[in-house]
């Protein structure tokens, strides 16, 4: 499988830095490749709401979700890395998730696999609820 993987924590040295690395080590060795694409460094605006893409085609702005939109759509799996912030994930990944909006229907028909790597300070049942929320209906 091919996975791709949204890193979402500024912090280079943290524990989801961690995780990514372990995820990483264990898909290469079950024989799947891994791009990790940091969305933290990458040049990606927030979405204008302009809605000129409607959904499905060109955005007006041209930045780095173009090439991230073409990995994505290659790709069988999509992880999403985030430390919980504010009970949910980094504004860098949900900045990315929004800009989803100019391929949300070739997305949503691809169907792909998804999973979340999540870190946080609290350790309540309830810590992850709306971050996972979130991830299950993007
Ligand atoms: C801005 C900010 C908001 C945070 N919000 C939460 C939170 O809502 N719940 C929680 O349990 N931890 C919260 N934390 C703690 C981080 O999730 C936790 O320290 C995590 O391990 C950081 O990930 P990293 O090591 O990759 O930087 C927050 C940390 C920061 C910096």
């Amino acid at each position: 499988m091919k996975i791709i993987v949204l890193f979402g924590s500024p912090n280079q040295n943290g524990s989801t830095k961690l995780l990514v690395k372990q995820f990483e080590k264990g898909a290469i060795e079950a024989g799947h490749s891994v791009e990790i694409f940091d969305v933290t460094k990458a040049k990606i605006g927030s979405c204008f709401g302009c809605v000129h893409c409607g959904y499905e085609g060109p955005c007006v702005q041209n930045d780095d979700m173009q090439n991230l939109k073409a990995s994505i759509l290659n790709a069988d799996m999509l992880v999403f890395a985030t430390p919980l912030y504010y009970y949910g994930m980094t504004a860098q990944l949900k900045a990315t998730v929004d800009r989803f909006c100019f391929f949300n229907s070739s997305l949503t028909r691809k169907h792909i696999k998804s999973a979340l790597i999540a870190v946080a300070w609290n350790s309540d049942s309830w810590t992850f609820d709306a971050l996972t929320t979130i991830i299950k209906r993007l």
